[in-house]
C-alpha cells in the first residue's frame, strides 16, 4: 500500500484588491489586463477611465461601460492617481507619465520606448513629487528580469547582463534554425500575433537595444542616454545566419548584452547582434517567442530567468505586482552620479573561459573551421586577426591604434559583383547606428573612416568579406577616439 506523500495544500491565490486606477490603453495588454483583473476581483470597479482611440472597434475584452474616453487630457490622472499605461510609443504616454508623477501618482508602464528613451526623467519626477513609476512588464514581459535586477543588493556586483529579449524575432530564428525559410516563418509568426503587420524594431534589433538600455540602467545605474548603444538585427540575410549557425552545430538568436567596455572604468556598452547557440545549450532551448535573460554577478554567481516574452496575458501578469507593490519601498535604479569608476573584475583571466561559454564555443568551431579551411592561403592572417579582435576573448589584447579599416579593391566576394562592396559597408553602418562614414579610395584600396552619433568615440567595423563570412559584422570600440591620420 502506498501512503500518500504531500497533503492537499489550498493553492488557490489570494487576491489582495486593487487600488482605484487608470488604464491607458486596451488592446492586446490593456484588454488582457481588463480582464484579469475582472477575473480576480469579481468585478472591474477598481478601474475608474480606460483610454482607447477607436471606443467602437471590436475588441475580444469589452471596455468597462460608461468609463472609457479616447482624448488623453480626459483622463483623471492628477492628484496622485495610480495609471497603468500600455499605449505604446511616446505619445500620450510621456505627457500622461508627466502629469500623473507631477501631482505624486504612481505611473506604471508595459512601453519600452517610453522607459528607454525618458527613464531617468520620470524617476526623477516621481522621486521629486512622491510619486511612484514602476516598468516591470517593459523588459521581457512575464521574465522577471526588471525585478531581479532593481532587487539584487549593489554587493552583489553586476558584471554583465545578457539575454534573448526579443520574442519576435526569436520566434523567427528559431524556425529558420529548424528549417523554415524567412517568408514563411514571417508568414506564420505574423498568422500567430508574434509579429506585427511592420516587424521593423524587432528584426533590426532597435527593440532589444531598448531593453537592453533599461537593464543597463537597473544593472549600472547608467542612463541609457549615456550607454555606448549599437547594434545588428537579422538582416539583411536571416537564412544565411540559420545556415551559419548550423555549420556551427547550433541555431541562430538574436543576443542583447550589457556590460563595461573593455579597459574602461566609466563605459557601459549596450549591444545587441546575432550569434551562434550551440544545440543542447540554454540558449537554444529558447524556443519560439520565448525570452531568457543571465545576470552575471561578482558574489551571486550566474543568476538566470526566462519566460514568455511577449503576449497579453504575460504582459498583464507582469504589471500587476506593479499595482500591488504600491504601498511596499520602491527606491527605483539609481544614478551613478558622473559615472563612479565601476570596480576592477577579480579573476577576469579565469572567469572569462567560461564567460558567455555558448557563443565562445560556438567561435571556437567556427575558428577552428576557419583555420584548417584558409590554411595556406592568403586570408589566414586577416581571419586569425578578426577573431583575436572578439574582445571577450582577448581581454589583456594590445589594440590596434589605427581605426582605418583597409579593403583591397580587389577583394573579391563570391557571388557578389564588386561594387557591392561599397553598398555593403554602407548598410552595415546604416545598420549599426553610425553616423558618419567616409569611403576613400587610394592606392587601391578602400578606406572607411567611422564616428559614433552618441558618444562621438569611434568604432571600428570589420566585415568578413568571403563566401564563408558574409553574415557578421564585428564591431568594437577602439581607445582614443578618431584621430587625424589617414
Ligand atoms: N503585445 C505584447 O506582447 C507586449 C509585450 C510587452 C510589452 N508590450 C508593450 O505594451 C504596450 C501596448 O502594447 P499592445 O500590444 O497592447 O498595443 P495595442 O494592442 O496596439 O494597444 C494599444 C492601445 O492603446 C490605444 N491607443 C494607442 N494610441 C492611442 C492614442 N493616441 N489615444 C488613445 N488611445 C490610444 C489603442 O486604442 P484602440 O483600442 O482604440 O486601438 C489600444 O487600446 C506597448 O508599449 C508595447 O511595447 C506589449
Amino acid at each position: 500500500m502506498t501512503t500518500t506523500q504531500w497533503a492537499a495544500l489550498d493553492t488557490r491565490p489570494r487576491q489582495a484588491s486593487l487600488p482605484p486606477l487608470v488604464l491607458a490603453g486596451c488592446g492586446t495588454v490593456g484588454g488582457a489586463l481588463l480582464d484579469l483583473i475582472r477575473a480576480g476581483q469579481g468585478s472591474d470597479d477598481a478601474v475608474r477611465s480606460v483610454l482607447v482611440r477607436d471606443p467602437e472597434r471590436p475588441r475580444a475584452i469589452p471596455l468597462p461601460r460608461g468609463r472609457h474616453v479616447t482624448d488623453p487630457g480626459d483622463l483623471p490622472v492628477e492628484g496622485g492617481a495610480t495609471v497603468v499605461e500600455a499605449l505604446g510609443g511616446e505619445e500620450p504616454a510621456l505627457s500622461l507619465a508627466r502629469r500623473t508623477l507631477r501631482g505624486g501618482g504612481t505611473f506604471i508602464t508595459a512601453n519600452k520606448v517610453l522607459v528607454a528613451e525618458h527613464g531617468i526623467e520620470l524617476q526623477t519626477l516621481a522621486r521629486v513629487h512622491r510619486g511612484r513609476f514602476a516598468f516591470e512588464a517593459s523588459v521581457g514581459a512575464a521574465m522577471p528580469i526588471v525585478r531581479l535586477l532593481r532587487d539584487l543588493p549593489p554587493e552583489a556586483e553586476v558584471r554583465q547582463v545578457e539575454g534573448i529579449l526579443n520574442g519576435t524575432s526569436n520566434y523567427l530564428l528559431d524556425a529558420l534554425g529548424r528549417g523554415a525559410r524567412w517568408e514563411e516563418a514571417l508568414a506564420e509568426a505574423q498568422r500567430l500575433g508574434f509579429a506585427e503587420a511592420d516587424p521593423g524594431r524587432d528584426i533590426d534589433g532597435r527593440d532589444a537595444l531598448d531593453k537592453a538600455s533599461i537593464l543597463g540602467w537597473l544593472a549600472f545605474g547608467v542612463a541609457p542616454a549615456d550607454l555606448l548603444r549599437w547594434r545588428i538585427g537579422i538582416l539583411p540575410d536571416p537564412e544565411l545566419l540559420a545556415r551559419e549557425a548550423r555549420r556551427a552545430g547550433g541555431v541562430p538568436r538574436l543576443l542583447a548584452r550589457v556590460r563595461p567596455v573593455e579597459g574602461a572604468t566609466l563605459r557601459i556598452e549596450a549591444s545587441v547582434h546575432p550569434c551562434v547557440a550551440l544545440s543542447g545549450s540554454e540558449w537554444a532551448g529558447v524556443r519560439e517567442a520565448g525570452n531568457r535573460a543571465e545576470v552575471r554577478t561578482e558574489r551571486g554567481g550566474v543568476l538566470s530567468v526566462s519566460g514568455p516574452g511577449a503576449g497579453g496575458d504575460a504582459t498583464a501578469t507582469a504589471l500587476l505586482p506593479d499595482l500591488r507593490d504600491l504601498r511596499a519601498p520602491h527606491p527605483g535604479p539609481e544614478l551613478r552620479p558622473g559615472g563612479a569608476p565601476i570596480p576592477p573584475e577579480r579573476g577576469a583571466e579565469n572567469r572569462h573561459r567560461i564567460e558567455n561559454r555558448d557563443s565562445i564555443e560556438a567561435r571556437d568551431s567556427i575558428e577552428a573551421r576557419h583555420r584548417a579551411e584558409a590554411r595556406d592561403s592568403a586570408e589566414a592572417a586577416h581571419r586569425r586577426e578578426i577573431w583575436q579582435h572578439d574582445p571577450a576573448r582577448h581581454r589583456t589584447e594590445t589594440r590596434p591604434s589605427t581605426e582605418i579599416w583597409h579593403l583591397s579593391a580587389d577583394t573579391r566576394i563570391p557571388g557578389l559583383p564588386q561594387v557591392e562592396v561599397r553598398d555593403r559597408i554602407e548598410r552595415v553602418l546604416d545598420r549599426a547606428q553610425i553616423e558618419r562614414g567616409r569611403f576613400e579610395r587610394s592606392d587601391g584600396r578602400w578606406r572607411v573612416r567611422i564616428e559614433t552619433s552618441a558618444t562621438a568615440r569611434v568604432v571600428l567595423i570589420r566585415e568578413r568579406l568571403s563566401a564563408l563570412d558574409l553574415r557578421p559584422v564585428l564591431l568594437r570600440e577602439l581607445k582614443g577616439g578618431m584621430s587625424e591620420r589617414g
